[in-house]
């Protein structure tokens, strides 16, 4: 059978679509090809809404169409699902006074741009969020189309970046990401050896598509190697400014059963904050493997 899908592009350069007339519970090999290339065609993000889970390993069979579905050995085992250790909950829920999902509070500016987890290799292709309950208003997700951001770049900094490379460390992250979150913990020894800092282009050449684009999780990066920090530092944020500008971002307002999925290799993303100390989020997250974007 067939399968037939509507499709709506999100933004006006074609970052990202929107897929109706899709069921997860259709998942199966021929609608993993279509939607794989809608995926692909456009920038690596995909929406689909109104999806109900009959049980969570619906997410799981999704998810599967696109790579091998990660576990999450590096979090907590009380952000896990129970019995899906495929499924990291995000969010600011609460068991017995104990966040029992992953939560980062988010300041509204700078937002936390990132891809999942560059900071390891290999990273995970790509990633898939699906919304439980979300606050009326804030709480989004923002979305940014690097391939499209790259070739919006002066061929002025096209060459100036051609070449570069930038060191990703967990360890960074954590300790940033500690400033508005006093209550995730300092990254253990055994993580930190698990996760030394690493090389990384960047400009990426996508495995599948061929696309360049910037691979630019700022919040991962310590620095630009063989650059002075000030000078680094300033290039990056100057890149990052002109990469989320609004002609390249999608912003998802959540609502209960939307589902998105993104590329780590060409998009960034980043929460937006909400008012957490009434309201309730809950995402559930899961990752998965594939092929690994090398220096463009
Ligand atoms: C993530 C993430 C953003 C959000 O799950 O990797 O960055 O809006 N989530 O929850
Ligand atoms: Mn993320």
């Amino acid at each position: 059978m067939k399968i037939r899908i509507d499709t709506r592009t999100l933004t006006p350069d074609g970052f990202g679509i929107e897929v109706s007339g899709f069921d997860m519970s259709q998942s199966d090999d021929q609608s993993g090809q279509v939607l794989t290339q809608a995926f692909l065609d456009h920038g690596g993000l995909l929406v689909l809404r109104d999806q109900t889970l009959e049980t969570p390993n619906d997410l799981c069979q999704f998810t599967a169409l696109f790579g091998e579905v990660e576990h999450n050995e590096k979090y907590d085992p009380r952000y896990l699902l129970p019995d899906y250790p495929e499924i990291l909950r995000i969010g600011n829920t609460m068991e017995n006074g104990q966040y029992n999902a992953l939560f980062i509070r988010a300041d509204p500016s700078p937002l936390l741009w990132h891809c999942d987890d560059s900071f390891r290799h290999p990273q995970p292709m790509g990633s898939c969020l699906y919304c439980v309950q979300a606050p009326p208003s804030g709480g989004e997700t923002g979305f940014a189309g690097m391939a499209a951001a790259y070739e919006g770049l002066s061929e002025t900094m096209k060459s100036r970046i051609d070449g570069l490379v930038t060191i990703h460390s967990y360890d960074h992250l954590n300790k940033l990401l500690r400033r508005r979150n006093p209550h995730r913990p300092p990254l253990s020894d055994a993580l930190k050896q698990e996760h030394p800092p690493i090389r990384r282009p960047l400009v990426a050449c996508h495995p599948v598509t061929q696309r360049k684009s910037l691979y630019l999780p700022l919040c991962h990066i310590e620095g630009i190697e063989g650059m002075a920090a000030t000078e680094g530092d300033a290039l990056l944020e100057e890149l990052q400014a002109h990469a989320v500008q609004e002609r390249y971002t999608y912003f998802q307002h959540w609502q209960p059963g939307d589902l998105v999925l993104w590329d780590n290799r060409c998009t960034l993303h980043a929460p937006t904050p909400f008012d957490d100390e009434n309201y309730s989020r809950l995402m559930y997250r899961l990752t998965v493997t594939g092929p690994q974007i090398s220096a463009a």
